[in-house]
């Protein structure tokens, strides 16, 4: 059987056939037929925006490798440091690859200090931490003029250990700052996890010592979200370096994506709709609700995966050893429940709804203590690395700027009406 496609245009009786490759067909080739017709795909549910090496999803049959390492063999074995290198350079790093690799990242943990002291402390006491991240990634900008110098590889390194570096660093300075607390400087003696955690809740000990169940958690947590292929901020930030912006507002812009409740956004609906419902009685009531059109079953659903997320299998089973140290979350019995009832109802079966990354993550964030307006930046922190590494493979496809068409579906032309006549 031939692995290609036939389009006839019927107006004209012409043909061209497309040969299928790689599971796409290219839309250069549709277009020399169709000069003038478009193709109508306004969330791009059905285009491939990218022929990338990076991640595999296979949202079928539940299946997510980053560079064709399976996602559950990295949360067991690797690190998110090694996972970040991973997306980056294709190949996991050896010994001494990494041994530089997180000794550059390490020292770049730092932020200027007008960043902290003038920049971020100037916001209100109560702005959102995503809200403050935002501004503080696409204000980096403005610190780093040479970072516009992105064909230069080595400008185009540093850029992005330093975003790598500093995210955790702004995350937690954006926390400090909202409970008033002191900021807390980056520790070089401590790994990532762990001097994120240190950044966050170090009082006055000398040294904060994270507990290493948690430190992990965070780490397996943080290996998990570090990429999705072309999920909404990945295209934010694919479409926003296609115009050759620097790395930093092309990555303030792929975070503001993720600020959305639809995407990084859901594991704070979750806690908020688990809260809600509060107790399991309330369960069965709750989803007879959502089946009425009443919202939605938040953390349930996925453009990609009509199977279960097997992002959600790993957090599932890291929730109980979170809950080892910190006791087990009161909602978690609704969450388990409530899973329950929706794999059993055929509304979810039918529709494919199944939990996604968002539905077990926000329990393990709570019981860690981190507040509900944290976790969309918990999330930010690693998929930083994500971001890059489209950004990377972008620029190094030398593609287009990233512009697609409309359907023009306003009126026709019309003569300009003077104000006293309309
Ligand atoms: N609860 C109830 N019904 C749902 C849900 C849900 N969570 N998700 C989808 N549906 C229903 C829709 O109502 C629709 O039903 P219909 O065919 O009768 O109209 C059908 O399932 C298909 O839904 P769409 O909206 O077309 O799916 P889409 O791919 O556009 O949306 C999304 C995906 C946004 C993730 C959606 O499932 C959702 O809103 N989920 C809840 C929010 C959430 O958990 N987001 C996190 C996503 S993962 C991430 O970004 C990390």
């Amino acid at each position: 059987m031939a692995e290609s496609v036939t389009i006839t245009d019927n107006r004209t009786g012409e043909s061209v056939e497309i040969p299928i490759t790689n599971g796409g067909v290219d839309a250069a080739q549709w277009s020399k037929l169709l000069p003038g017709v478009w193709f109508f795909d306004p969330s791009f549910s059905t285009t491939a925006a990218a022929s990338s090496s990076i991640t595999e999803l296979d949202g079928e049959n539940g299946i997510l490798r980053y560079g064709g390492y399976p996602i559950e063999q990295l949360a067991e074995n690797s690190s998110y440091l090694e996972v970040a290198y991973l997306l980056l350079h294709g190949e996991l790093p050896t010994a001494a690859e990494f041994e530089v690799w997180e000794h550059d990242i390490t020292y770049h943990t730092f932020i200027h200090e007008n960043v902290r002291k003038r920049f971020m402390e100037g916001f209100h006491h109560d702005a959102h931490p995503m809200g403050i991240m935002v501004s503080t990634l696409a204000a980096l900008s403005t610190f780093y003029p040479n970072a516009k110098d992105i064909d230069d590889p080595e400008v185009r390194y540093k850029q992005i250990i330093r975003l790598i570096a500093k995210m955790p660093t702004i995350a937690a300075g954006a926390h400090r700052h909202s409970v008033g607390m002191p900021f807390v400087y980056p520790d070089n003696n401590l790994d990532f996890c762990s001097n994120f955690l240190s950044m966050m809740w170090k009082v006055a000990e000398p040294h904060y010592e994270a507990d290493p169940v948690l430190s992990r958690a965070l780490d397996v947590l943080f290996i998990l979200h570090a990429d999705h292929e072309q999920n909404c901020s990945t295209t934010a930030m694919r479409v926003v370096g296609s115009s050759h912006a620097d790395p930093y507002s092309a990555t303030a812009a792929a975070a503001a994506a993720l600020y959305g409740p639809r995407h990084g956004g859901a594991n704070e609906a979750v806690i908020r709709m688990l809260t809600e419902i509060g107790s399991i009685d309330n369960v069965e009531a709750f989803i007879s609700d959502v089946k009425a059109g009443k919202g939605r079953l938040q953390g349930f659903g996925h453009r990609v995966y009509k199977n279960y997320d097997p992002r959600a299998k790993i957090i599932k089973q890291t929730a109980y050893d979170v809950f080892e140290v910190t006791g087990k979350s009161p909602l978690l019995d609704i969450a388990l429940k409530l899973e329950e009832v929706a794999l059993n109802d055929d509304y979810f079966v039918s529709r494919k709804l199944y939990p996604n990354v968002d539905f077990y993550s926000g329990l393990i964030y709570q019981a860690m203590d981190f507040p509900m307006e944290m976790f969309t930046v918990l999330f930010a922190i690693p998929r930083v690395s994500g971001w890059l590494a489209h950004w990377q493979e972008m620029l190094d496809q030398n593609s287009r700027i990233a512009r697609p068409r409309q359907l023009y579906a306003g009126p026709a032309v019309r003569d300009y009406v003077p104000v006293e006549a309309r």
